[in-house]
């Protein structure tokens, strides 16, 4: 990593939100032919959130995670000066950051949408590490919210069982540079397996009649699971090797691995690839399954709030997903 720092960035405060209505894999049994059996063994995922309720969108629940984040801290809504909204699934294609800044009366904050899948949340916090580090804002809150239920196709049980919907917010906070805690990070993007995992816009196929202009609509997501996993499994362990290694710490200064939460055997893969205890392995997927861009801030809310983490911890964090994009993040807590 190459910065410029002026000044350090920390994570001073962690939120969360997940749909009330809870859904077994016994209950998707009753509507594609899979099992229980099935999904824990092939994922690790026992049941999942989804948003249900008429009207709520994933908005809903990166304002209650982004205020819970605030509130934890105490901290005055108009002090926040930017806002990163990691999503794919928002509910306007022109961005739902600006809805949440209005909702949650954070004034003078500037803020957008960043599309970047499942890795979206850790290309959130570099993304507001930098504006940080250059001097630029000194309070920034990273969101990230998925409600990819409402782009399963809920008769394909080879992506169905694997997705839940939930948002999770953390407030990065300039500090000084001695103190600085977002120790380094590694991104990666190789467009050429696109395909792999995708939403993918579909032009209907009657034009305009005078235009010749197509219109269309996204379709449901499509996904090669075993090259996705391949890709997972073979990707994220060298990049968080690069990571560590370019600032001098090796494996064994881990305290925390925490990954995006797709599947339980690719969390397995990787800490064995890397030889870290699977007592240091984050995991919270049985409960919430896949959910996108919000399952890390999800995952690091439930370890701060049950003093899993401590104060100078070695957290690793690594996403991966969709574009195929992956990245890892070291932070010292
Ligand atoms: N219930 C029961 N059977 C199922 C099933 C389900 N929900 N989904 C698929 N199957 C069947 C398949 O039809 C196939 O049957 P067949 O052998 O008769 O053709 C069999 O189970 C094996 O399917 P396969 O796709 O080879 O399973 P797998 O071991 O690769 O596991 C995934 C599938 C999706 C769990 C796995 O590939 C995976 O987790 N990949 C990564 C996906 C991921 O994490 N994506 C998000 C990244 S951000």
């Amino acid at each position: 990593m190459k910065s410029y720092m002026i000044q350090g960035a920390k994570i001073i405060a962690t939120g969360s939100a997940i749909p009330s209505l809870k859904v077994s894999n016994e209950q998707m049994s009753s509507f594609v032919e899979t099992s229980d059996e099935w999904i824990f063994t092939r994922t690790g995922i026992k049941e999942r959130r989804l948003l249900t309720e008429s009207g709520k969108s994933i908005t809903d629940l990166a304002v209650e995670a982004s205020i819970k984040a605030i509130n934890s801290i105490a901290m005055d809504p108009k002090k926040i000066d930017l806002i990163i909204l990691a999503t794919s699934s928002p509910n306007d294609l022109f961005g739902s950051a600006s809805k949440i800044q209005n909702e949650i009366g954070a004034i003078n904050a500037v803020a957008f949408d960043l599309t970047a899948a499942c890795s979206g949340f850790v290309v959130g916090i570099i993304t507001a590490s930098q504006f940080i580090f250059t001097g630029t804002y000194k309070n920034v809150l990273v969101i990230g919210a998925d409600a990819l239920s409402k782009w399963v196709d809920w008769s394909d049980r080879s992506t169905c069982i694997l997705f839940g919907d939930a948002a999770g917010a953390v407030i990065v906070q300039s500090c000084n540079s001695v103190s600085n805690s977002i120790l380094n990070f590694h991104l990666s993007t190789d467009g050429n397996y696109a395909d792999y995992l995708s939403i993918a816009y579909k032009e209907n196929l009657e034009p305009h009649p005078t235009l010749n202009l197509c219109q269309g609509s996204f379709k449901y997501i499509s996904m090669n699971g075993k090259e996705v996993y391949k890709f997972a499994v073979s990707q994220v362990p060298l990049s968080i090797l690069k990571c560590l290694n370019d600032i001098n710490l090796s494996v064994k200064d881990v305290d925390w691995l925490l990954l995006h939460q797709a599947n339980e055997r690719i969390l397995t893969a990787v800490a064995e690839k890397l030889s870290i205890s699977s007592h240091k392995v984050i995991s919270n997927l049985s409960k919430y399954g896949n959910t996108s861009a919000a399952s890390i801030p999800l995952a690091l809310n439930e370890a701060v709030q049950s003093n899993q983490v401590s104060r100078n911890d070695i957290v690793v964090i690594a996403g991966f997903g969709a574009g195929l994009t992956w990245g890892t993040v070291v932070i010292r807590w």
